[in-house]
């Protein structure tokens, strides 16, 4: 990683008691990046890198769970994303349904709620109808609150949130003078999900690509080198991400004696 990471704080077991003896972030973001470079430098057809994504995924949604997370959202599939062509977004989307179907039991029993960010009606049925059953199944979970970002993109929703406003603001719903920071948040399809402690893109790019736009006003970003691709993250790499935010100082403007 980038960062300096004591000696002693190396192998996995310690590292997790130190990260527990600090204040865990509430929620953490993820731009699940690299996929497709994974695969090509293994001469592998790109869904063989989402394939391997996928595998990852389990393993961070199970030690966010152990941790005391209470949010993770997961950049899956962007409104950009569509510009792909359709053998790999037809695959993306099977992925998702095929990992939906085999987890779901397992995220049940662990407590984890699982919610979707993003525009479900332009999702193929059967994507669609697996992500409504996930969130019904998990609907009154107290543990780990896993957002999905599919057909997400922060400007869509950001247009969205004020068209709504409009909307209630033309049927006397709300007055002008009532929008406010508060108000405008339960516009968002983040609405009552507090904003990123961590955000976390790997493969060394340095950009939102339209993630979490508003949401991510104070929070502290990790790129990671662009040696590191989502299919090589681990367990291991999640704690020292949140070990560096441990060592960060958010200041919020202020200043800290
Ligand atoms: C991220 O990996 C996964 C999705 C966008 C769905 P990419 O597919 O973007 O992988 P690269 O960036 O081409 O390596
Ligand atoms: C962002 O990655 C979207 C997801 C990880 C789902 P992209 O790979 O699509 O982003 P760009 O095109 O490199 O900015
Ligand atoms: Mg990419």
């Amino acid at each position: 990683m980038i960062w300096k990471l004591p000696f002693n704080l190396k192998k996995t077991k310690k590292l997790t008691q130190a990260v527990k003896e600090r204040p865990i972030p509430k929620h953490i973001a993820i731009i699940m990046d690299g996929n497709g470079r994974w695969a090509k430098a293994r001469q592998l057809p790109r869904v063989a890198g989402h394939r391997q994504g996928v595998e990852v995924l389990r393993d961070i949604i199970s030690i966010c769970s152990e941790l005391g997370v209470n949010h993770l959202s997961l950049f899956a599939f962007s409104t950009e994303n569509w510009n792909r062509p359709d053998d790999e977004i037809n695959a993306l989307m099977s992925l998702m349904v095929e990992f939906l179907q085999k987890e779901i039991a397992e995220l049940h029993e662990k407590g984890v709620k699982i919610w979707m960010l993003g525009d479900i009606k332009g999702l193929p049925e059967a994507a669609a109808r697996e992500v409504e059953n996930a969130k019904a199944v998990t609907r009154n979970n107290k543990g780990l609150q896993v957002n999905i970002a599919i057909n997400y993109g922060s400007r869509t929703e950001i247009i969205r949130a004020v068209q709504n406003i409009a909307r209630d603001v033309s049927i006397g719903k709300i007055a002008i003078n009532d929008i406010n920071e508060d108000c405008f948040s339960h516009y968002l399809y983040t609405n009552g999900i507090p904003d990123p402690d961590l955000l976390i893109r790997t493969s060394g790019e340095f950009r939102l690509s339209n993630f979490l736009l508003y949401q991510c006003a104070y929070t502290e970003f990790l790129f990671t080198e662009k040696q590191l691709l989502w299919p090589d993250f681990n367990k291991q790499k999640l704690l020292e991400s949140i070990f560096e935010y441990q060592n960060r100082s958010r200041r919020f403007g202020g200043i800290i004696e």
